[in-house]
């Protein structure tokens, strides 16, 4: 007999079937109620068993964690909480669970802290919140390919080890085949790259952009969706040193077209989880209410987690300028009062207390902040006629903060040449990118969705850490 999916099998139940279901023990309750799992839904199938005529033994052996099938007819259910349930007529135990771990708390089917689940990797995937997570990060990636492949975009492979550091922070992770404990060194005692693996010094990619011009300067329309690593020392919750992000580039496209493109992207992919995952949903939405009344009234989101994702499918995004927002900022009550920890002043970047009134007290829904200073923004930003500002966007969600960085690229060469100069970027370095300047330059925009930034928002987790299955940070690396 060939088995059946939980969800299938709760999606359309046939009344009186017979059926093999596989799948985790969630609970076993009264020694006759089985709660099971398989992944592929949130939901469990009950599987009723008759214990005075089942063999003590392997009842036994059905505790939580346990992997077991069960074979059975499936019925109405006259119990609370389910429409159907399996009558269990054989039970086989797959794999148990190591006698000597049932007591210990982990295998319990209680509530855990997330921090401690975030340490044991296997238990986490079974919980259903992870469950619910991880379903709806597969389902975010899947509306990511789709909206852009729907609209003839291409998807482009761009490399993980670069030379180049796009974003000019220098926060770099360093590849090397060298034995670190004898490094060679040239005449001048430098490390000599010449005799490392690349000839040169190599890292891992913080971002696919530069590389992914080049391709929109063919096909016109490029996205990446790969991931990215920076080794900034920022233990937060909205950080991690290896990260996925989506890149689209559009030829013949400026800073407007780019935010509208960002704009009905992010509104779709919202959409498109209100759509699909309604069950995993509905359990995040709870939770998040639960999480939300442990706070202080001041501090909780009036609207629930679904009401978040319809009020970003639906509304439309604010659109200001850097300016502006410095001029809302200098006039706002916490500033007035002090209450910011950084001064607000027009040439130095908005810091996450700035984004949070904007979003969340200003404003109240996503906004986008677009022509900064040049001063701290990446070199191939299109530089304004006013020669201050570049035509760089920000998107701010409200609970997130930045959750897309992108801008209108610079297609001037000279003007290119100059901020490579301005910023010591070395033209020789990076002669494959201003060449694209050289031969037919065009136009063009593209923006950097930070994928976990976007799960977040999608789930209504509050750790970074917590929607992405394997989380690299600083001083751990587990797993
Ligand atoms: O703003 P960023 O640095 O922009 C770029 O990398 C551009 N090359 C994008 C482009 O124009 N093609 O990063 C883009 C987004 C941020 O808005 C944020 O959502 C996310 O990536 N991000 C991180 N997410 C998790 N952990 C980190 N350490 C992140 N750093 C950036
Ligand atoms: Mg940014």
């Amino acid at each position: 007999m060939k088995r059946t999916k939980i969800k299938d099998l709760l999606d359309q139940p046939t009344t009186g079937k017979e059926v093999l279901v596989k799948g985790w023990v969630r609970a076993f309750r009264s020694n006759r109620f089985i709660q099971l799992n398989d992944g592929s839904t949130i939901n469990n199938i009950q599987a009723v068993v008759d214990y005075e005529s089942y063999d003590e033994k392997i009842l036994d052996q059905v505790s939580t964690g346990a992997a077991i099938a069960v074979h059975g007819k499936l019925v109405e259910s006259e119990g609370k909480g389910q429409s159907h349930e399996v009558q269990v007529s054989a039970i086989e135990i797959i794999g148990n669970v190591n006698p000597d771990e049932v007591q210990k708390t982990v295998m319990q089917p209680k509530k855990h802290k997330l921090d401690f689940l975030r340490e044991q990797a296997h238990l986490r995937f079974r919980t259903n919140t992870f469950g619910a997570v991880f379903r709806i990060r597969h389902g975010l990636t899947f509306a990511i390919h789709k909206f852009f492949n729907d609209r003839g975009f291409y998807n482009l492979h761009t490399p993980i080890i670069t030379g180049s550091d796009a974003e000019g922070a220098g926060e770099t992770f360093h590849v090397t085949n060298f034995d670190l404990d004898s490094i060679p060194k040239d005449d001048k005692g430098n490390v000599n790259y010449k005799e490392d693996f690349f000839g040169k010094p190599v890292n891992l990619t913080v971002s696919g952009q530069l590389e992914a011009e080049l391709g929109a300067l063919a096909l016109g329309q490029v996205y990446t969706f790969g991931p990215t690593f920076r080794a900034e020392n920022s233990n937060t919750s909205r950080h991690l040193a290896e990260f996925w992000m989506i890149e689209p580039e559009v030829a013949f496209a400026d800073l407007e077209d780019n935010m509208d493109l960002t704009e009905s992207f992010l509104k779709y992919l919202c959409q498109f989880v209100l759509d699909n995952y309604a069950d995993d949903l509905k359990f995040l939405n709870d939770r998040d209410l639960k999480e939300q009344k442990q706070k202080p009234e001041k501090d909780r989101n009036p609207l629930s987690l679904i009401e978040r994702l319809e009020f970003v499918a639906n509304n439309d995004f604010k659109r200001i300028t850097y300016t502006e927002a410095i001029d809302i900022l200098r006039n706002s009550k916490p500033y007035k009062k002090r209450k910011f920890k950084y001064d607000v002043e027009w040439g130095t970047d908005l810091q996450s207390e700035h984004e949070r009134y904007l979003v969340e007290k200003e404003f109240n829904c996503p906004v986008i902040i677009t022509d900064y200073p040049a001063s701290f923004k990446a070199f191939y930003m299109r530089q304004n006629d006013d020669d201050k500002t570049v035509a760089a966007m920000d998107v701010l969600f409200p609970g997130i903060g930045e959750i897309v960085g992108g801008s209108q690229r610079e297609e001037r060469l000279d003007v290119l040449k100059k901020k490579c100069a301005d910023f010591n970027i070395d033209e020789e370095e990076i002669w494959w990118y201003l060449d694209t300047r050289k031969f037919g330059s065009v136009p063009h925009s593209g923006f950097g969705l930070g994928f976990e930034r976007m799960v977040m928002f999608a789930t209504g987790m509050t750790n970074i850490r917590d929607v992405i299955p394997f989380p690299r940070t600083p001083q751990n690396a587990e797993f």
